[in-house]
C-alpha cells in the first residue's frame, strides 16, 4: 500500500526508482538483498516491506520478526556497505499508549504486541547497521492500493444498518499519499538522520473516524461505540498513539480529515 505511493511520488519527482515486490526481492534472504543492492546501487533504500498482520503476529512472532527485524537489518547493512541511506518505516505501535499527549521521537518505546515488538526491534537493527538512517514512525495507514479501515467500513455499511467500532483507541489516520510526499521531502531535503514521526495532523478514535467516513460519503449507517475489550482482538493495541515531533524542520502532513477527503476523491477517480 505505502510502497506503491512512495514509488509514484518519487517517479513524479524524476527520481530513478526500482520498485521491488516480494517476488523480486525477499528481504529475509541475504543473497537476494545483496544481489538487488549490487545490481541497482541505489543512493537511498526505502523499506516499505513488512509483516503488517497485527493480530496474526501474535501467533507468528518469529515470522514477523524475520521480516520486520532481520529483513530490515539486512537491507540496512547492505545499504551501508554501498554508502546508501535507508528509510525504515516503523509504527506508532512501538508505544504502549500510556501517555495522553502526543508521543515524540525521544519517548521510550514499549510495544504491547508481537507486531509492535518486531517493529521496535527493526528500528534498532536498522540504526545499528547503518548510521545513514531515517526511521519514520507513522500510524493508521490507508491508501487506494490496500485493504484498509475506510474500505472495511464502507463494505460493512453496504451489508448492515450499523457497525460496532472501538472508541477507546485514539490515533491519527494517515493517508498514504500524504505520507509518501513527506517521505520524499525528507529524502530530498537531506534532513539530519534519525527518528521522525510522520503522521496526519490531529487525532480521533476509530469510532470518530468511522463517523467521519459515513458523513463524507453520505452513507446511512449507525456507528455504535465499543470498547477494545468487547471486541477481543488477539493483539493488544495502544489506547493512545498520537504522534508529535520534536524536529522543527520535519515535513508536516495535512489534518486527518483532509487526508480522508483526498482519499475519497482518489478512490472515486480509481472506481470511475
Ligand atoms: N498499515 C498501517 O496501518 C500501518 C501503520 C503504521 C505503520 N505501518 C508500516 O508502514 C509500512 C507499510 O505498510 P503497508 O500498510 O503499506 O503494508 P502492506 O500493504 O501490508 O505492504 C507490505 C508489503 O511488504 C511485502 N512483504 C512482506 N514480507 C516481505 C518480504 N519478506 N520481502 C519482501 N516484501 C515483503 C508484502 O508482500 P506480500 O503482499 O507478498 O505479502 C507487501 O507487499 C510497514 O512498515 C508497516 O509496518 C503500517
Amino acid at each position: 500500500m505505502l510502497g506503491g505511493d512512495v514509488t509514484d511520488e518519487l517517479v513524479g519527482r524524476d527520481h530513478e526508482v526500482y520498485a521491488l515486490a516480494r517476488a523480486n526481492l525477499d528481504i529475509t534472504d541475504p543473497a537476494d538483498v545483496e544481489d538487488a543492492l549490487r545490481e541497482i546501487r541505489p543512493d537511498v533504500v526505502v523499506n516499505c516491506a513488512a509483516w503488517t498482520d497485527v493480530d496474526g503476529a501474535e501467533a507468528n512472532e518469529r515470522a514477523a520478526m524475520a521480516v520486520n527485524d532481520t529483513g530490515a537489518g539486512l537491507l540496512a547493512r547492505a545499504a551501508r556497505d554501498r554508502g546508501a541511506s535507508i528509510v525504515q518505516i516503523s509504527s506508532d505501535y512501538v508505544f504502549d499508549g500510556a501517555k495522553r499527549t502526543p508521543y515524540v521521537e525521544s519517548d521510550m518505546p514499549n510495544a504491547l504486541s508481537a507486531y509492535g515488538r518486531s517493529k521496535q526491534a527493526g528500528e534498532t537493527s536498522v540504526a545499528v547497521a547503518n548510521p545513514r538512517h531515517w526511521i519514520v514512525r507513522t500510524s493508521w495507514l490507508y491508501g487506494v492500493r490496500g485493504g484498509n479501515f475506510v474500505e472495511t467500513m464502507l463494505r460493512l455499511a453496504s451489508e448492515q444498518p450499523e457497525v460496532l467500532v472501538v472508541s477507546d483507541q485514539v490515533g491519527s489516520p494517515t493517508y498514504t499519499r500524504h505520507l509518501a510526499t513527506a517521505i520524499a521531502d525528507l529524502i530530498e531535503g537531506r534532513l539530519p538522520y534519525g527518528i521522525y514521526h510522520l503522521a496526519a495532523a490531529g487525532s480521533c478514535s476509530w469510532y470518530e473516524f468511522a463517523q467521519e467516513i459515513f458523513d463524507l460519503t453520505d452513507t446511512e449507517c449507525r456507528v455504535m461505540a465499543a470498547t477494545t475489550e468487547m471486541l477481543g482482538r488477539p493483539a493488544p493495541r495502544p489506547a493512545y498513539s498520537v504522534l508529535g515531533t520534536e524536529h522543527d524542520d520535519a515535513p508536516v502532513l495535512p489534518d486527518w480529515r483532509e487526508g480522508l477527503r483526498a482519499y475519497l476523491a482518489e478512490r472515486a477517480r480509481v472506481m470511475a
